[in-house]
C-alpha cells in the first residue's frame, strides 16, 4: 500500500511568529514522518529547528536543476541538503504559470533532486479551459511522462506525485472525490507502466482547496494518498485534522 502523506505548502505567507504559533499549537498523532511543511525557503533553518521537535520533515517549493555556481536567486538542492531539508516541491502549476516552468526545465529538476537525495513532490494538473475541452487525462499524463523522462527510481520513497488541478487551487472549489480519483487512477496506471511494482508504490496526493470538511472524502479513494494542502495549512489546528485524517 502506498503511504499517505499529508503535506503543507505555505507558498509565500507566514512570518516568523506566525510560525512559532504554528509549532506550538500542532498536535500530531499516529506520525510516521508523514506529515510534512514547504515554508519559505529563508524559513527553511526556522521550522526545521521547531520541525524537529513537532516530528515534522521540511522541505523546498522548488529547487535548482543545476549543482552550484552562478544562477542569482536560485535555491542549491545540496545547501537544502546541507541544512536537512527532506524534499522540495517542482513544478507547482504557480511556477509553470507566473515563471513559465517548462516540462523539460522541470524534468531536469526532478533528476537533480533524486541525484541529491531530495524527494521531489512533482505537481501536475490540468486548467479548466482544458478540462472543459475534455483533455484532463492527456494533459495530466502528457506531463507526467515529459517531468519524469529518463528518470528511474530504486524505490518508492524517491518520489511523491501531486494531482493539482489548476481551477481548484486557491478558489475554494474543490474537485469531487470521483473527479479526483479518476485521475488518480490514471496516474497509477502510468505510474506502474513506467516503474513496474515501484510504481504501484508510489504515493499520488491530491491538492486544490484540502480542507478537514472533505479531506476524509478524497483520502477514502484507492490511488488518493494524501493531501497538497495550501490554505488549510497555515494554522495548527487546521493542519491537525487534516494530519489526523491522514491517519485513519
Ligand atoms: P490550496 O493550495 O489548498 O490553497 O488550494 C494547494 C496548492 O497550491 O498546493
Amino acid at each position: 500500500m502506498p503511504k499517505n502523506y499529508m503535506i503543507g505548502n505555505w507558498k509565500m505567507n507566514q512570518s516568523l511568529s506566525d510560525i512559532e504559533a504554528f509549532f506550538s499549537a500542532l498536535n500530531l498523532e499516529n506520525n510516521q514522518n508523514n506529515f510534512w511543511i514547504s515554508p519559505q525557503s529563508i524559513h527553511i533553518p526556522k521550522c526545521l529547528e521547531l520541525g524537529v521537535k513537532a516530528g515534522v520533515l521540511i522541505g523546498a517549493q522548488n529547487c535548482s536543476d543545476q549543482d552550484q555556481g552562478a544562477f542569482t536567486g536560485e535555491i542549491s538542492p545540496e545547501s537544502l541538503m546541507e541544512l536537512g531539508a527532506h524534499f522540495t516541491l517542482i513544478g507547482h502549476s504557480e511556477r509553470r504559470s507566473h515563471y513559465k516552468e517548462t516540462d523539460a526545465f522541470i524534468n531536469k529538476k526532478v533528476a537533480k533532486a533524486i541525484e541529491k537525495g531530495l524527494v521531489p513532490v512533482l505537481c501536475i494538473g490540468e486548467t479548466l479551459e482544458q478540462r472543459e475541452a475534455g483533455q484532463t487525462f492527456d494533459v495530466v499524463l502528457t506531463q507526467i511522462k515529459a517531468d519524469l523522462e529518463g528518470i528511474s527510481l530504486n524505490n518508492e520513497s524517491e518520489l511523491i506525485i501531486a494531482y493539482e488541478p489548476v481551477w481548484a487551487i486557491g478558489t475554494g472549489k474543490t474537485a469531487t472525490p470521483e473527479q479526483a480519483a479518476e485521475v488518480h487512477d490514471k496516474i497509477r496506471a502510468l505510474l506502474q507502466e513506467l516503474y513496474g511494482d515501484v510504481g504501484e508504490e508510489v504515493s499520488i496526493l491530491y491538492g486544490g482547496s484540502v480542507k478537514p470538511d472533505n479531506v476524509k472524502d478524497l483520502l477514502g479513494q484507492t490511488n488518493i494518498n494524501g493531501g497538497l494542502v495550501g490554505g488549510a495549512s497555515l494554522k495548527a489546528d487546521s493542519f491537525n485534522k487534516l494530519c489526523a485524517a491522514c491517519s485513519l
